[in-house]
């Protein structure tokens, strides 16, 4: 039987979104304006909530009405703020009219229920695919003056704590508008006793985990550079002080896209707290004219009272199974090894093959040709915008080689960056007009190469034509997408100059309209997203792409931490981990082969290195990871995920996967530094059944335990024999790490 999930109280005109987990309420003002009244834990349903508007009379406040001293909307908690009319906290939309004049006066005109949820047009966004597995609500507001409708959409799901939104612009009016700031998502919390925490870093060392207490003014993030960028990922959490990774209220907010975005958390001097996230506003400004529509992208709300780790597991099973999609989402991903980090530019056909034929030899199942295969590409001066075969490298083309690899029983993957191009190639030097330049302006160059202009159609026709032919003829089956630059000097010239704002933005869509192409024409396509390893790891790329590269730095200590915050909002199944050589080209550093192959076995595992340089024994040693990964992968992809021990707080980094019905789950232990006559450690769990009864296969340690003394007592990690965390033979290391296998007995 379907479950009402959106309970409309006509008379009090209050809407209660509720799964039984978690409610969303929100309500109509006498003003006509949407107000927010609460989201968290689920409320009763059949409550009245309209108690809970906080409304004194406040000094130095405006008043939307005359003779009314307690209608400001500065003190109101809202859901669509605007600026201007008594509120002057950052709004969540911002128009401007024909007259430069920028009021809008937004009133609520109906509803509508909807039965599951409606896709956005050219946008990314989650779905459903049964009857009942969700329900929206549509909220319709009209400003009077300029005849705009605005449409707030909201869908509730209801096996997973997560409540959708996004906005949908409709100019009904005769007159030209402009959006010049367009938010998902603005959600009022009654108080702002809470920290933020955010992903951000760099190139290499994408996606840290930053927590600081909100004060009063504005926390903000953002990405101004054309892709969600390495800097700062679309992603904002509020959490509790006392709130862990295991307990406490904790809200996530995550943009489904891939673009300039803005996550802000502003604490007013109320104590009221403006949580919004959405396309960055810097640069914005979208021509609305008479008929036309602008939808906003998705923006995903998650609330968990099981502390951060809680709120993951609602993020991660929502992009799982609601936002990546096709064929590949599903399956097993094969085991790939890609050649860049061990070539770089200079291969030739030959050291290829017999990269290929060891890896074959281990169990690998993809070899990916990386960067390098095409047009006049020795170095990165030149090439790209060629999207055919280099026949210095590969005589007999893509197609040859190709067939060349599925010989050696495996599947073929190739690297292409669509989105740029270098002076030095055919495309550029047949179209100097497709690349992003402002008139009169020098063009900034990124790694030698330029920004092709994906907001015009006939730029995005001619990479897909080009593409198109090859994945046609060659046998292709996954493509590395990678985009190594970021955007600058802005500007199309296939657009008037009151267009211009919309660039960045249809950019980002003309790149969601190729990966969309491609995916018609090629339905068993794997992509793996990538941009300079994280620069572009979003939820918007998950929904083409069901994989990502999470960052150009493959050590494994340092992908401890990129993964473990990476795990913050994004599935382990969309995370592309690789096991490179050492000593590690961007850190020096020298790891165990063991601890690298645990590392990268909990993501989409590879290998990035030339296998015939290893010796015997770890030859052996790898043909062991990867049987070990594909007899684990489908547990590694679905399971659920805690985070155990965090690599940002201490010496240890540890990580558990559960099953869902609990009967195996997979522990990874790593300790940095080696130390020595260290303390006795246990490590609780978490996720079991604490009724069942397990066995517990570590690398030294063999025994049988219930669940409620391995989430209670914890999981023994010593060594017996040595006393030595972690290390069996009694030598010390540093580096080392372990994993656990855990399945269910029957008593
Ligand atoms: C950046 C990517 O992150 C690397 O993995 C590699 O594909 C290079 N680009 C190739 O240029």
């Amino acid at each position: 039987m379907e479950r009402k999930m959106i309970y409309v109280n006509e008379t009090d005109r209050v809407f209660h979104l509720s799964n039984g987990e978690i409610s969303y309420i929100l309500y109509v003002m006498e003003s006509g304006q949407i107000g927010h009244l609460y989201f968290g834990k689920a409320l009763n349903v059949k409550g009245r909530y309209l108690h809970m508007v906080e409304r004194v009379h406040r000094p130095m406040a405006t008043y939307i009405r005359e003779g009314d001293l307690y209608t400001s909307y500065e003190h109101l908690r809202q859901e669509y703020p605007c600026y201007g009319t008594s509120d002057y906290r950052y709004p969540a939309m911002e128009i401007e009219g024909g007259d430069g004049s920028r009021i809008c006066k937004a009133e609520y005109e109906g509803y509508t229920l909807i039965h599951g949820k409606k896709p956005l047009p050219h946008l990314p966004a989650t779905y459903v695919e049964e009857q009942g597995e969700a329900e929206t609500l549509e909220l319709t507001m009209r400003d009077a003056l300029w005849n705009l409708k605005i449409v707030l959409s909201y869908t509730v799901f209801r096996d997973i704590d997560a409540v959708t939104r996004s906005v949908r612009f409709v100019n009904e009016g005769e007159e030209d508008l402009f959006l010049n700031r367009a938010m998902s998502v603005s959600v009022d919390f009654a108080d702002a006793d809470y920290e933020s925490v955010q992903l951000s870093g760099s190139w290499a060392r994408e996606r840290s985990v930053k927590v600081r207490a909100l004060e009063a003014g504005v926390t903000a993030i953002s990405s101004v550079r054309g892709h969600s960028s390495h800097q700062h990922n679309p992603f904002l959490a509020i959490k509790r002080r006392e709130t862990t990774e295991k307990c406490g209220d904790v809200y996530g907010f995550s943009l489904v896209y891939s673009g300039n975005f803005l996550a802000q958390a502003e604490v007013d001097n109320y104590g009221v707290l403006r949580v919004m996230l959405g396309i960055n506003p810097f640069g914005f400004r979208w021509k609305l004219m008479p008929e036309e529509a602008f939808v906003t992208p998705e923006a995903v709300m998650v609330y968990s009272a099981d502390g951060l780790s809680g709120m993951s597991r609602q993020f991660h099973r929502l992009y799982r199974t609601r936002l990546a999609r096709g064929y590949w989402r599903d399956r097993e991903r094969p085991v790939l090894i890609n050649n860049w980090e061990a070539t770089q530019f200079n291969y030739v056909e030959e050291d290829l093959l017999r990269f290929a034929a060891k890896a074959k030899e281990c169990g690998i199942e993809m070899f990916v040709l990386d960067d390098g295969w095409f047009g006049a590409r020795c170095n990165d001066k030149g090439g790209l915008g060629d999207w055919t075969a280099n026949r210095e490298k590969l005589p007999e083309g893509i197609e040859g080689f190709s067939e060349k690899i599925e010989a050696l029983g495996m599947k073929f993957g190739l690297w292409f960056e669509p989105e740029m191009v270098n002076k030095d190639s055919d495309f550029y030097r047949a179209h100097p007009d497709y690349m992003l330049k402002t008139p009169g302006r020098s063009a900034s160059h990124g790694r030698n190469q330029f920004v092709l202009d994906f907001s015009r159609k006939e730029v995005v026709d001619a990479i897909y034509e080009q593409m198109y032919t090859l994945l046609s003829k060659a046998k292709i089956s996954y493509i590395k997408w990678d985009m190594n630059r970021s955007i600058s000097e802005c500007y199309s010239i296939a657009y008037p100059a009151d267009r211009q704002g919309e660039i960045f933005h249809r950019y980002i869509l003309g790149v969601y309209e190729l990966h969309e192409r491609l995916i018609q024409a090629f339905p068993q396509l794997l992509i793996e997203s990538c941009a300079s390893g994280g620069g572009r790891f979003d939820a918007g790329m998950l929904y083409y792409a069901p994989q990502g590269w999470v960052s150009d730095d493959s050590d494994a200590v340092e992908r401890l931490k990129i993964q473990y915050g990476t795990s913050f909002c994004y599935p382990l199944s969309c995370m592309g981990a690789h096991v490179s050589a050492c000593p590690n080209e961007q850190v020096g550093r020298v790891t165990p082969l063991e601890t690298r192959g645990n590392v990268a076995c909990t993501g989409a595992f590879g290998y990035e290195l030339d296998l015939n340089r290893l010796s015997p024994e770890e030859i052996e040693t790898v043909k062991r990871q990867v049987a070990f990964y594909k007899e684990q992968r489908k547990l590694i992809a679905q399971g659920e995920f805690y985070r155990l021990l965090s690599p940002f707080e201490g010496n240890f980094a540890a990580w558990q996967i559960v099953s869902q019905d609990k009967r195996t789950s997979l522990v990874t232990v790593t300790r940095m530094l080696s130390e020595t006559n260290g303390p006795y450690r246990r490590l609780p769990l978490l996720g079991l059944d604490a009724g069942r009864k397990y066995h517990i296969a570590g690398t030294y340690n063999t025994y049988d335990a219930y669940g409620d003394e391995l989430m209670c007592f914890g999981l023994m990690l010593e060594d017996k024999s040595s006393g030595q965390i972690l290390d069996g033979s009694g030598g010390c290391q540093d580096f080392l790490s372990v994993r656990y296998e855990i399945t269910a007995q029957t008593d």
